[in-house]
């Protein structure tokens, strides 16, 4: 059995004040058991939020690292400083990343083994555009994508990933893939883990659906078999709605 997983990524939204009151209200929520929450604030709000959350179930996620420890890497942030900051969690390969600022699989890829030797664990993003998806090329697109940012991996590395499932197409649209879509391709996911790392491995890793979950699609993708999770933008930045994703994520 895998525990669910609702991962709230905050994009650049929220100051300092703003993320600790969040943490506040949400340590306070009267949180369902068997669902793992991980909150991903920016940078800047990390350090003060770890300090608000000692104590409670709720873990911490950075949404993004450079992949060496230190350097002269301006605006970058390493894997030392994240896990100092307090995280145990770090999205990688978010499409945002690779559409505006220029991220490839291959720096994915050094970003995946760095924050697994740094005991991080990787939430890794793969899905299509919308020409790809129209054009019939979504398992080829989504197999290149996994292929690239997990290659050199053993099974005991597969073992401790996340991977989260985004068509680019149904992030901050408000077009949400229909849950027998998304079960396909998390389904397709799940056997691709397994020819590459076996199918103990493969059965072992969380796989998240992200693109327009709210608290009133959230039951259906979640009683999908191969959909372990959520992966939330925009409905995570309110406790109320966040909470009840969780709500919904635990009932599975
Ligand atoms: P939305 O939930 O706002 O569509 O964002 C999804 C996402 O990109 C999470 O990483």
């Amino acid at each position: 059995m895998r525990e669910p997983v609702i991962a709230g990524n905050w994009k650049m939204y929220k100051t300092t004040g703003q993320a600790v009151q969040f943490a506040e209200e949400l340590k306070a929520a009267d949180l369902p058991g068997g669902c793992r929450v991980v909150i991903c604030p920016p940078f800047t709000a990390l350090h003060a939020v770890a300090g608000i959350l000692k104590g409670s179930p709720v873990e911490l996620g950075a949404q993004n690292m450079h992949h060496l420890e230190e350097g002269a890497f301006t605006g970058e942030v390493s894997p030392l400083m994240i896990r100092d900051a307090g995280c145990r969690y770090v999205i990688l390969g978010h499409s945002e990343r690779r559409q505006y600022f220029g991220e490839t699989y291959r720096g994915v890829n050094l970003k995946v083994v760095s924050a697994l030797e740094h005991r991080l664990v990787p939430i890794v993003c793969v899905g299509e555009t919308l020409q790809e998806r129209e054009s019939g090329r979504t398992e080829e697109v989504v197999s290149r994508q996994l292929a690239g940012s997990l290659a050199g991996l053993e099974a005991g590395q597969a073992g401790r990933l996340i991977i989260a499932y985004e068509p680019v197409w149904a992030i901050g649209t408000g077009r949400t893939a229909s849950a027998a879509d998304a079960q396909q391709v998390n389904r397709f996911i799940r056997d691709l883990l397994a020819e590459s790392f076996g199918r103990d491995t493969a059965q072992t890793v969380p796989i998240l659906y992200g693109g327009s979950v709210k608290p009133d699609n959230a039951a259906e993708l979640m009683a999908r078999p191969d959909i372990d999770g959520a992966l939330v933008g925009g409905a995570s930045l309110d406790v109320g709605g966040f909470t009840a994703i969780i709500r919904a994520a635990a009932g599975y």
